[in-house]
């Protein structure tokens, strides 16, 4: 008998997949699939079954620049909730800094990195603080790929209007442009770093395409793009410690500005030794990436540990906006068995190199590559509405992505090769996904949104920039693969070099104040509202009730 990874409860399901496998293959090999839907279906099926479509699960912010918007309870108890330190009994501290620099990038992942590596190259003496260790970040965990429109029948104009259509018109207009036309720019930068993409036998990038794409622009490192990205700048970085000072495990608490009201510096809380930290900075780039770990509508995340939104609650009480919260990415294809992996992502590389969702019976039930927020929402009408998932034997519900139809697509050792981490990784469970599927369900991926920002990342408060995930407007609504990757280092890059120059061109930072708080506390309290958290959550804490409370 062949040896299976997976437990007998879902043999049954798995003979049925098996079963339809030859029959859907032979419809891939004639590009035959599940037909797409037309615009007014996806607006039906994102009502209906996406997490963030759903106004009851949603409350107004309301306090701060944008009081009113509905948000989901687990970021609005970041946003509004209590600050670290009291202003009165701190602000003592602030008038001996501890560290002072030109530009203090916060977040040590792939746009702080990059941030870092233009600032310190335009002139500027660079202090890089973050909360885990450099390169502690969910640039290391993206999997499938980095867009760049570099091919002869391609151009940034195919890859613009596909970015504002995947973001259902919603996107900042001047930022999807910065971000497409420095695409080739930044793969030229990457692999003179040392970068190492895929290659076709003739040297030239091999592209691929991926959901909600017109052209082949997607340019991997098997299926570890991030972490080799992360690689190479944080090497770099390293390199350049003439300019640039890293420091580790140090959580930015707090913002500072000036008494002219512009930026300051920055708090930190040392996670090793507890003590306080404050740098006097002429510029400060937030790069504090995503929310995953807050895990909206309880869902599980793709996210690194430190996803914990702190740069938007940081950024938001000194008035800088958000753009487009209204929904996060819900990724179609998280792991949901083994039991050790759930949320893990599964790259869409997997959907685009032919491997199939299928139900329970091992039917086919949607095109393989809708743009994410439709694919997610129509796995989970499959799994909960009509009833066709696998349930594990822990109770999680699931599909089948069937990754053996890869192999017989492309040749034996395409898996391996071209998912090697993926393959490596379930192989640590008795599963060859090169020849029995992966069980998936949606799973937290992406802040869509974040605080709003120019073309240059700067916000609206005088010499503070945010880029990468922390930062909004870009992918409007809904951000299509590969974009992150690109974004981290397109803003990355134009944050560093426009904050040297911000740093160069400033006089002096004056008197450092904490007055924003105050102000927020007043507004909190005219609200109504107890804070029920300190704010920023700095890690997610995941002990149960009772050891809480011992
Ligand atoms: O599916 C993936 O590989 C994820 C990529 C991304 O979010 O850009």
């Amino acid at each position: 008998m062949k040896k299976s990874g997976y437990p007998e409860s879902l043999q049954e399901s798995l003979a049925n997949v098996e079963k339809t496998r030859s029959e859907r293959l032979k419809e891939a090999k004639k590009q035959k699939y599940f037909p797409k839907l037309s615009p007014d279906e996806y607006r039906e099926v994102l009502e209906k079954y996406h997490p963030d479509y759903k106004p009851e699960e949603r409350k107004p912010l309301q306090v701060g620049p944008n009081k009113g918007d509905m948000l989901q309870p687990e970021l609005l108890a970041v946003l509004q909730g209590r600050p670290w330190l009291e202003p009165g009994s701190f602000e003592a501290r602030l008038k001996s800094p501890d560290l002072s620099t030109d530009v203090l990038v916060i977040g040590g992942g792939g746009a702080g990195s990059a941030a870092a590596l233009l600032a310190a190259e335009n002139g500027a003496d660079v202090l890089m603080v973050t909360k885990l260790r450099h390169g502690d970040a969910n640039t290391v965990m993206a999997e499938g790929g980095i867009q760049a429109a570099d091919l002869p029948y391609d151009s940034p104009y195919f890859h613009f209007l596909d970015v504002i259509g995947g973001g259902h018109f919603t996107n900042d207009k001047k930022l999807v442009r910065a971000l497409v036309t420095d695409g080739p720019l930044v793969i030229k930068w990457l692999e003179d770093l040392g970068m190492m993409f895929d290659k076709e036998p003739d040297g030239t990038m091999k592209e691929l395409k991926g959901g909600g794409l017109c052209r082949r622009r997607m340019h991997s490192s098997a299926d570890m793009t991030g972490s080799e990205i992360m690689r190479v700048l944080r090497d770099e970085v390293r390199n350049r410690e003439d300019k640039i000072r890293v420091l580790e495990f140090c959580a930015a608490i707090e913002l500072l500005l000036d008494e002219d009201g512009a930026i300051g510096g920055a708090v930190f809380y040392n996670l090793d030794t507890e003590e306080y930290i404050v740098v006097k900075a002429r510029a400060v780039i937030l790069a504090t990436g995503g929310s995953g770990r807050l895990h909206l509508h309880g869902y599980a995340t793709t996210n690194h540990y430190g996803a914990t939104g702190d740069g938007l609650a940081l950024a938001y009480r000194l008035g800088v906006p958000l753009k487009n919260m209204k929904y996060a990415q819900f990724h179609p294809t998280g792991a949901v068995f083994p039991e050790q992996c759930v949320g893990m992502l599964i790259t869409e590389k997997v959907r685009t190199l032919g491997g199939e969702p299928v139900n329970y019976h091992g039917e086919r039930f949607c095109y393989p590559l809708e743009p994410r927020d439709v694919e997610a929402s129509l796995f989970i009408r499959e799994c909960l509405e009509r009833g066709n998932g696998v349930v594990t034997p822990t109770g999680r519900v699931g599909i089948w992505l069937d990754s053996p139809m890869i192999d017989m697509l492309h040749g034996e050792g395409t898996v391996a090769k071209a998912l090697a981490g993926k393959y490596l990784q379930f192989k640590r469970y008795g599963i060859d996904i090169a020849k029995e599927p992966m069980l998936i369900f949606p799973t937290l991926h992406y802040q869509n949104g974040g605080l709003e920002i120019n073309e240059y990342g700067e916000t609206k408060v005088p010499g503070l920039f945010a880029a990468g995930e922390v930062a909004g407007g870009v992918h409007g609504d809904n951000r299509l693969m590969g974009n992150s990757l690109l974004d981290t280092n397109v803003f990355g890059r134009r944050a560093g070099a426009k904050a040297a120059e911000f740093a160069k061109q400033r006089q002096e930072v004056k008197t450092l104040t904490l007055k924003h708080i105050e102000k927020y506390l007043k507004e909190l309290e005219a609200a109504g509202i107890e804070p029920e958290i300190q704010s920023p959550v700095v890690l997610p804490d995941y002990r149960h009730q009772e050891v809480v409370e011992g």
